[in-house]
């Protein structure tokens, strides 16, 4: 599909990565990117930097309303399904986010399929494997592992293994051509505190700021698989152009210990400061384990997507992004 001249919408598009999906699109040369979010996470400065682009639209519109998407989806070719509720907000709030998460997608799919959009490229997440088995590389035909997942994570896996069931069912019934990212742990400018596993990042960032040390979970050797929000906004248009479909991993395929994310943060702010090691016995927890080796080979040979930012640029970015907005401010 060409990108180039095309109209498309972004559901969630005030989220961390609806905005940067945004940006991509419109680099891409969009004819018309069509931003819908309710407002209920994400915030209208997201995506404030895009005002001045008369080819962005930012719509608000509530997709556990479907007919506050027929006209925004009326003409689009594809349609980036990435409002959602992550396991945070999802555990605070099971009622509205597993409603936003399952029917909400329903409503999408059901908007697509009225308004003849032809291709979705849903935001899904490794949250789908569950804990990982073994030691062994995690590729997208690896089976959920959802025992012992606490009851938040338990329910955000699910929603997001229906949405990707609902990919499926809206190809083979209505032909409505469909692409679930399972995104690692997505971080960058415009970050917030509902990603759990990025938190390791922000909260240690705000705390040495502070003049405080990072605290840490165990003793900092659990692993995380962090992206950078480029890469899976390029991921997004890059799936979105292409002719596949199916479920695809967006992840570096790098573990990365909390400790050594501290250690980057710690260098960054040029603080002395050493980590202090406590759980917190009531935190909500996905995935934390001290392995996590994703594959990105499928996307690689299929699409042609590799990541492109390191994780010590990546948070350089990210709290370079923090102190721009401090000196505006
Ligand atoms: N951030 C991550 O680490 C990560 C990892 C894997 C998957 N994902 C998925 O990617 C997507 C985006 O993640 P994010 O970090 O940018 O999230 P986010 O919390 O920044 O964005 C979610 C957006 O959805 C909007 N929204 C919620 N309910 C809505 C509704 N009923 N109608 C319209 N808009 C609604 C919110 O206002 C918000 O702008 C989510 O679906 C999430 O599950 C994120």
């Amino acid at each position: 599909m060409d990108i180039a001249g095309g109209k498309f919408v972004i559901t969630g598009g005030a989220s961390l990565i609806g905005s940067h999906v945004a940006d991509h699109l419109l680099a891409a040369g969009a004819g018309e990117v069509v931003l819908l979010d309710n407002f209920s996470l994400g915030t209208p400065e997201a995506v404030a930097h895009l005002a001045g682009d008369a080819r962005a639209r930012l719509v608000k519109g509530d997709i556990l309303r479907v007919n506050e998407l027929f006209d925004a989806f009326k003409g689009a070719a594809g349609v980036f399904s990435i409002a959602g509720f992550l396991t945070l907000p999802l555990s605070q709030n099971p009622s509205l986010g597993l409603a936003v998460n399952v029917e909400g997608q329903v409503n999408v799919f059901e908007a697509c399929r009225y308004a003849g959009v032809r291709k979705v490229v849903f935001s899904s997440s490794i949250a789908a494997y569950g804990e990982p088995q073994g030691e062994g590389l995690i590729d997208e035909t690896a089976p959920a592992n959802l025992a012992g997942y606490q009851p938040g994570s338990m329910l955000y896996s699910c929603s997001k293994l229906i949405g990707e069931a609902l990919c499926r069912l809206y190809t083979h019934k209505h032909g409505i051509e469909a692409v679930a990212l399972r995104y690692s742990t997505v971080y960058g400018e415009r970050q917030h505190y509902r990603g759990v596993n990025a938190l390791a990042i922000i909260e240690s960032y705000d705390r040495v700021r502070a003049g405080q040390p990072p605290v840490l979970p165990g003793d900092g050797s659990e692993v995380h698989d962090y992206i950078h929000v480029a890469d899976v906004a390029r991921a997004n248009v890059m799936a979105m152009a292409s002719e596949h479909s199916g479920v695809f991993n967006v992840a570096t395929g790098v573990e990365t210990t909390v400790k050594r994310i501290a250690e980057i943060v710690l260098d960054l702010c040029d603080s002395a400061l050493q980590p202090v090691y406590r759980d917190d016995p009531e935190a909500v927890k996905a995935t934390a384990s001290r392995s996590l080796r994703l594959s990105r080979e499928k996307i690689r040979a299929a699409i042609g997507w590799e990541p492109q930012v390191s994780v010590e640029d990546g948070i350089a970015r990210l709290i370079g992004w923090i102190r721009e907005q401090e000196r505006g401010a």
